[in-house]
Parts: C-alpha cells; sequence; structure tokens
C-alpha cells in the first residue's frame, strides 16, 4: 500500500475509532462439539448458510473450527460419519471481544479467512465475526456519526454529513427561544401534532418526537436556549435538524454516553440531568448525525424511518 493510501486509510479508522470486536460480532453462534460427527457440521453449514462451524468443549471454550474445505475433504476421503475432532482445524485464529476495528481489519487482511470466532480472556466463545458483520458494522457508523468539527474536517473532507435539503427549505420550523425553561419543549409538541397531521404512524411520530424533545431541552438547557428545530417529512422519512448558537460540546463520546452529564444541581432538582438525553436519541433514531466541539455550535439531525415499524 503506498503511504498516501495509509493516509487515507488511517483517516477512515478514526471515524470507526469507537467500534470493537464486541461490537461487530454476530452473537447467534452456532457451534459443535468435537464428538459431534462431520456431517452435522455440513448440514449446519448447510442449513444457516454459513462456511465454517467454531468447535467448543463442555464449557463453550473454543477448541476448532471446521470449515466448508475441511467438510469437502472429508467427504472425498469419506470421513463424514467421523468426529468432528478428527478433521477441525485447532489452532484457530481467534479475535478478544476488546479488539480494536483496526485489528479486525489487519486479521481479515493477513489471513485471508472468511470469518474469525470471538472469544473472552478464558477462552470462551462469545460470538463470531464474518466480513458480512464487518461491513454492516461499516454502514452502521455511517448512520450515526458524532464528530467534532476539527475530526470532521479530518476525517469527511468537504463530505457533508448533513443531508442537503434544509438548505432549501423545511416542512417544519419552530425557533427555540427559551428563557428560565419556561415553554422549553413547545417545538417538539408542535411538531408532534404537525407529524400526526402529516399522516405517519404512531410509533414513528412517538420516537421523532421524544427525540426532538431530548434535542431541544439540550438547547434550553445547555445552549442558553437560542436555536432552531426544522423537520422535513416525506417519502416515509422524518428528518429533524436541531441547530444552536453554541458553546458546543467538548467530547461527543463521552457525552453520548448514558449518565454522563455537566448539569448543575439546580438542573438535576428540576428532574433533567440524568445524561440518558443523547443515548435515547441514538436508540430510537435510524441515522444520527452530531457536529460540534469546543465553543463551537451544536448541529444535530436524526433521520427516522417510517417503514421501519
Ligand atoms: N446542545 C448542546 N450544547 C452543549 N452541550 C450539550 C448539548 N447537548 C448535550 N450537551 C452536553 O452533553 C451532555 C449529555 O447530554 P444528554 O442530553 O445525554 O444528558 P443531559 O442533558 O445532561 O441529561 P438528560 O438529557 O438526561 O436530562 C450534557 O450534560 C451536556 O454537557
Ligand atoms: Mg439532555
Amino acid at each position: 500500500m503506498s503511504l498516501e493510501r495509509s493516509v487515507e486509510a488511517l483517516r477512515y479508522l478514526e471515524l470507526f475509532s469507537n467500534l470493537d470486536a464486541s461490537g461487530i460480532m454476530s452473537t447467534t453462534v452456532h457451534a459443535l462439539h468435537p464428538e459431534d460427527r462431520v456431517a452435522a457440521a455440513r448440514i449446519l453449514m448447510r442449513e444457516k448458510s454459513i462456511s465454517g462451524v467454531p468447535i467448543v468443549d463442555a464449557d463453550f471454550r473454543l477448541v476448532g473450527l471446521i470449515s466448508v474445505s475441511k467438510i469437502i475433504e472429508a467427504l472425498a476421503d469419506g470421513r463424514l460419519a467421523d468426529s468432528v475432532d478428527s478433521v477441525m482445524v485447532r489452532d484457530v485464529i481467534s479475535l478478544h471481544a476488546h479488539d480494536t476495528f483496526e485489528t479486525i481489519l489487519s486479521c481479515f487482511q493477513r489471513f485471508k479467512f472468511g470469518r474469525f470466532p470471538v472469544v473472552e480472556e478464558d477462552g470462551k466463545l462469545v460470538g463470531m465475526i464474518t466480513d458480512t458483520d464487518v461491513l454492516s458494522a461499516i454502514i452502521r457508523s455511517f448512520y450515526s456519526v458524532y464528530v467534532h468539527d476539527q475530526r470532521r474536517t479530518m476525517t469527511l473532507g468537504s463530505f457533508s454529513a448533513l443531508s442537503k435539503e434544509f438548505e432549501n427549505s423545511a416542512d417544519f420550523v419552530y425557533d427555540i427561544s427559551c428563557i428560565g425553561l419556561e415553554n422549553a419543549g413547545e417545538g417538539s409538541a408542535r411538531l408532534k401534532v404537525f407529524l400526526q397531521t402529516k399522516g405517519f404512524g404512531e410509533s414513528v411520530v412517538r420516537r421523532a418526537s421524544v427525540c426532538a424533545y431530548e434535542a431541544e431541552m439540550n438547547v434550553c438547557i445547555h445552549a442558553g436556549g437560542q436555536g432552531s428545530l426544522r423537520a422535513i417529512a416525506r417519502n416515509g422519512e422524518i428528518i429533524v435538524r436541531v441547530e444552536d448558537e453554541g458553546p458546543g460540546i467538548e467530547n461527543i463520546d463521552l457525552a453520548m454516553k448514558e449518565g454522563w452529564s455537566t448539569a448543575t444541581d439546580a438542573i438535576r432538582e428540576m428532574g433533567f440531568g440524568a445524561g440518558m438525553g443523547l443515548a435515547n436519541i441514538r436508540r430510537f433514531s435510524d441515522h444520527l448525525v452530531i457536529i460540534s466541539g469546543k465553543d463551537k455550535p451544536t448541529k444535530l439531525e436524526m433521520i427516522f424511518l417510517a417503514g421501519k415499524e
């Protein structure tokens, strides 16, 4: 790989820096025991459309792996009735639950296998990562990007993670201007009514208005109370954009964590500041982009797909 290409690759790796093996792996694992027959592995692979079966002991510790090529060999030798133990690979290359995205990628690159078992410290099998799992994780990450302004320029260049639609117009506009939390939440209440009149289903309207409420409250509590709440609702999707004028979120990864809050005691006494707002937004939205930074305005865009329910 040329130096230029590796620099480019590093930029993208930064985008995935909060992904580890445990967040990528499939946890529905089909495993067999060493005493099972090779024929059982063949059936399992066919039924589940998988290309390799991990072999575990009675405590679910990984002891081997049987791949399609091993099955083919066994077929040719007429050994389908033999135990898995006699044909499985024993020195399996596996990953640990906390391995980084970079480690996982280099594993695929170095060993050229289509799948890797994921084990805990004691060797217990907890999941499998296939190339499809990696691809899905990449796609999911692109759907939830939390970027500091500086990191955005570094990783995304001129590509904008925000949708272009708002440049022309919006279907719903509400100017957030709240002093002392008096009318806090009014914008999202109005958005809810607007979405209902547009004919969106109950469930997607609930998700969108709960998230809009959390974002609006954050503007009122953490960003001086001035901002805007806009929405575009068409073609089965609702895009909600909430923007304020700062002071911004210094560390978005931290702010996304459940229970992390900078709310004052006075705010907590009013029942806010549990540090759950952004975590809920992430949970209930289908696509989330947050762009912020120290002393920057915060832009938060959420997309809700009506067809998902
Ligand atoms: N628009 C914003 N401007 C500046 N800081 C923000 C903004 N939104 C969130 N934050 C920061 O991120 C932290 C986490 O936000 P989050 O909404 O998850 O929790 P919270 O608002 O503190 O508590 P809760 O939402 O449970 O009432 C906030 O405490 C604040 O420091
Ligand atoms: Mg909040």
